[in-house]
């Protein structure tokens, strides 16, 4: 099985407010770690940026899931790379300030 780390960037849909997302983390958290994924998601203004990690074909469809998502717009792929080991494995998916999750996603 591979495993793959993905990240991008985002902008907060027109109507969609960042409490909104924020209360449902802890749905996206309990969902990731069902499907093995996991990753952490920062909101700065109207600014998003998320790392996800996992076993390929599960983040590729979350990904797709989330880029046609329309809470948020402008989803630019930042990174796509096959890793030996995810970073996050009990995390599920946390919030973290952007510049952690920057930071986190050149460790790996
Ligand atoms: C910025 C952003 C990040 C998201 N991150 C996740 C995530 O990590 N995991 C997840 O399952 N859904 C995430 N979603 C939600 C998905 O796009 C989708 O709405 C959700 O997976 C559908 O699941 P549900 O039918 O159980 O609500 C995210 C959505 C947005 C706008």
């Amino acid at each position: 099985m591979t495993l793959l780390h993905l990240s991008y960037v985002s902008r907060l849909g027109p109507d969609t407010s960042m409490a909104e997302l924020l209360d449902e983390i802890g749905h996206f958290r309990a969902k990731n770690l069902a499907a093995g994924i996991s990753g952490c998601i920062a909101f700065e203004g109207d600014r998003i940026m998320q790392i996800l990690e996992g076993p390929t074909a599960s983040v590729n469809a979350l990904f797709q899931t989330i880029r046609d998502d329309p809470r948020h717009v402008e989803v630019i792929e930042l990174e796509r790379k096959t890793i030996e080991a995810v970073s996050f494995r009990d995390w599920g998916m946390v919030r973290r300030p952007i510049a952690d999750v920057v930071f986190l996603s050149q460790l790996t």
